[in-house]
């Protein structure tokens, strides 16, 4: 087995001319949604499934999500039970904070019980939308990631980058066409999407993350 660096804490395993991605495991021996884990030279790698999660999609179809490293901090909007979030975790280790938000009270409960063992994840169970009420308690970020299928999921990520991420920050937003308009072509769709975002950001890439998301593309982007 060989294992090839991508970002901070992120790894291809590579055995047989195939090959994993994994993040270095930050809560040694716990697996969080299933995924496999394999121990190499002393360290813990947790598999990062590209059908689980658009991040790992996104890597997958070659991109080096730049901007994601050891120590920042992460505004996580549509954080779910946490399945990307984990991983994110992982990047960002010990010094790093991440905070995030899910509308759903049910869901929020695992995540909660994430965040008990994984120290650097914040929850705060409410609406991305209305984000700025909780300016008390959220700081400027380094990192903005956005994944829920709302109508309005590019207005709520621009509106949260305003609020909340850093001048020469970083962000992707995870863009599910059909929840913006199930009535135009998905490729349409993410095409007005980019053209909204470059108004107010650089583009540093769009990915259509077929075949592990039918209809979603990622946008990345840097404030
Ligand atoms: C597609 S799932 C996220 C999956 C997760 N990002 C992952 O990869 O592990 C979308 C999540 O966004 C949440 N959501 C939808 N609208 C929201 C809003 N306005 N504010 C916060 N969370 C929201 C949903 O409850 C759902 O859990």
């Amino acid at each position: 087995m060989e294992i090839e660096k991508v970002i901070d804490n992120v790894y291809w395993i590579k055995n047989n001319g195939s090959r994993i991605l994994t993040t270095l495991n930050f809560k040694q021996g716990v697996s969080v949604y299933g995924e496999r884990i394999f121990r190499l030279n002393g360290r813990e790698y947790r598999e990062w499934i590209p059908s689980r999660s658009k991040l790992a999609a996104a890597i997958y179809k070659g991109f080096k999500p730049v901007g994601l490293r050891e120590g920042i901090s992460v505004l996580y909007l549509g954080a779910s039970t946490g399945t990307t979030l984990s991983h994110i975790s992982d990047i960002i280790g010990r010094e790093g904070k991440a905070f995030a938000v899910e509308i759903s009270e049910e869901i929020g409960v695992r995540l909660i019980l994430l965040a008990e063992n994984r120290k650097n994840i914040y929850p705060i169970i409410y609406d991305a939308a209305k984000l700025e009420d909780k300016g008390s308690i959220l700081q400027r970020c380094d990192f903005l990631y956005e994944d829920i299928a709302q109508k309005d999921q590019v207005g709520i990520f621009i509106k949260n980058a305003n609020n909340f991420l850093k001048r020469g920050g970083y962000g992707a937003i995870a863009v599910k066409a059909r929840s913006i308009d199930v009535l135009s072509p998905p490729k349409e769709v993410i095409e007005r999407a980019r053209q909204e975002l470059s108004k107010r950001f650089s583009i540093m890439k769009l990915i259509d993350l077929y075949p592990f998301q039918k209809d979603h593309a990622i946008i990345f982007v840097k404030n």
